[in-house]
């Protein structure tokens, strides 16, 4: 059973409704991100399962108890913000004591998990620094102590990572996954990094417009994207729409694709990595013709922009530069390397 439970939920602010029939399940010990670009509703959502927001349509559930109406302080979750939003004044003992002294925890007790925590998230020794005195990192650190100091039943991360430097952003995201293990936490992550997110979620939604287009692990997501939203989501480009005629699914100038499929209409995608390349121009199933338009170095790779009759394309190969603007060129869709999603574009009349 889901622990964490949000059934057809209307929320948002005012008359602005921004989660419109919203359903997801969370399940105890798991580490769900919520992925998807800025202004998709994520923070809504989040602030919705803290209680910040009202459900106005629909049910939160939490361990099978109805939580809709359920105030902010009697849900017990934590939050993580962004901004960290310590208290400048309080020194980060104090910061990190502060939930337990408002809940008139024992001193003693206070000073034993505060200083476990503070062990826990690698600060120990720093009881007595201000915030300000501190690193982004730390501080982050010092934030998601004080939210896991009180034993929270889940915890709410939105976008905890995203002031630091690349290389701490990749050293936190392991730190706060190794915590939630070890801690055995129920936790939803907000991020609108793709590669945060998969490398440290059990599940992940993509989001889009206030709806989530796909929940799965990582790997189902990342191999089997359902729509061309989250597939775009995931690094797929290269998409040629394809219809069903005699049986066959064939491009707009004739080239046949093979699937297992079986919607009118569809799209076959590839991503810049596994599209080939061959001289000239050969004919075949899944192969284009085309020219090549720029040749890019990439560092470890060559990219080509290829020119085709159904569209251009971006191709990835080994850095030696076969290929210059002008060369006809055979763009190839390895077919275990191709995905098929449903063609969802209006048809417009000819
Ligand atoms: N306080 C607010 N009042 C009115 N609209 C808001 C408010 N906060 C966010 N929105 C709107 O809600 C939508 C979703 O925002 P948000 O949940 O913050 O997205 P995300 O976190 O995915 O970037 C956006 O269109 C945004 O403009
Ligand atoms: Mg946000």
């Amino acid at each position: 059973m889901a622990l964490l439970e949000l059934k057809n939920v209307s929320a948002g602010y005012g008359k602005n409704i921004i989660l419109k029939d919203f359903c997801i399940d969370i399940e105890e010990g798991k580490l769900v991100s919520l992925l998807g670009s800025s202004g998709c509703g994520k923070t809504t959502t989040l602030r919705t399962m803290a209680g910040f927001i009202d459900v106005v349509k629909g049910q939160f559930l939490f361990d099978g108890q109805d939580y809709t109406r359920t105030p902010i302080h009697k849900r017990g979750f934590g939050y993580v913000f962004q901004s960290y939003a310590l208290f400048p004044h309080l020194s980060v003992f104090d910061n990190v004591a502060f939930g337990l002294k408002r809940r008139h925890v024992n001193r003693t007790e206070i000073k034993e998990r505060v200083t476990e925590m503070l062990t826990r998230v690698g600060l120990s020794g720093f009881e007595d620094r201000l915030p300000a005195d501190m690193s982004g990192g730390q501080r982050q650190r010092v934030a998601l102590a004080r939210a896991l100091v009180l034993k929270p039943r889940v915890l709410l991360m939105d976008e905890p990572l995203s002031n630091l430097d690349a290389r701490l952003r990749v050293e936190m995201r392991v730190e706060i996954r190794r915590l939630q293990q070890e801690m055995g936490i129920t936790a939803v992550y907000v991020t609108h990094d793709q590669e945060e997110c998969f490398s440290i979620s059990d599940q992940v939604a993509i989001m889009n417009n206030g709806r989530i287009e796909q929940m799965d692990t990582p790997m189902h997501i990342f191999n089997y994207p359902v729509n061309e939203f989250t597939a775009r989501f995931v690094g797929f480009e290269n998409f040629v729409p394809v219809t069903l005629e005699n049986g066959r699914y064939v491009s707009a100038s004739g080239t046949v694709f093979e699937t297992d499929k079986t919607a009118p209409r569809l799209k076959a995608a590839c991503r810049p990595d596994d599209l080939q390349l061959l001289p000239g121009h050969e004919g075949g199933i899944m192969r284009l013709r085309g020219e090549i338009v720029v040749a890019t170095f990439l560092g470890k790779q060559m990219q080509y922009l290829v020119h085709t009759r159904e569209g251009d394309f971006l191709v990835n190969t080994a850095a030696e530069a076969l290929y210059a603007p002008h060369d006809p060129v055979t763009v190839c869709f390895p077919r275990e390397k191709t995905i098929f999603t449903l063609d969802e574009t209006p048809v417009t009349a000819p």
